[in-house]
């Protein structure tokens, strides 16, 4: 009884962990770069950015849209222009995983 219940408890959190770990230890790609700047001035405000090579192109298009509704809902910052979705969508993309997580 006891045991599953914490089973129940701590796989949520490992996955939660190693989706972490995973974004930190990844390597980021050009960090010297305008796009990479970009990235992370618009995209570390709630938490470090992750490594494009997290996650796939698709996926990463997906993001960009779920991140920006979250934008608008707190005020962190201003919205994204075009342009600037298009330079980070860019860079992800251009460094994504080939598959599906
Ligand atoms: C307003 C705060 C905020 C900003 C700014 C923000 N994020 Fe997030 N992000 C979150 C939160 C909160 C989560 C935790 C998961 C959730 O609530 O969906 C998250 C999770 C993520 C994840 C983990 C995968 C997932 O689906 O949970 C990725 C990848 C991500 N953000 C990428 C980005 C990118 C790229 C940008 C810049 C375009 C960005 N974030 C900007 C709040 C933010």
């Amino acid at each position: 009884m006891e045991f599953s219940f914490k089973k129940f408890l701590t796989a949520p959190l490992i996955a939660a962990v190693g989706l972490a770990v995973a974004g930190c230890s990844m390597p980021i790609p050009e960090p010297e770069s305008i796009a990479f700047k970009l990235y992370e001035q618009k995209c570390n405000l709630c938490h470090p950015v992750y490594s494009p090579k997290l996650l796939d192109k698709k996926t990463w298009g997906y993001i960009i849209k779920r991140m920006e509704k979250k934008v608008k809902a707190t005020g962190v910052r201003e919205p994204l222009t075009n342009e600037e979705a298009e330079v980070i969508l860019g860079y992800l993309q251009k460094h994504a995983r080939e598959r599906g997580m």
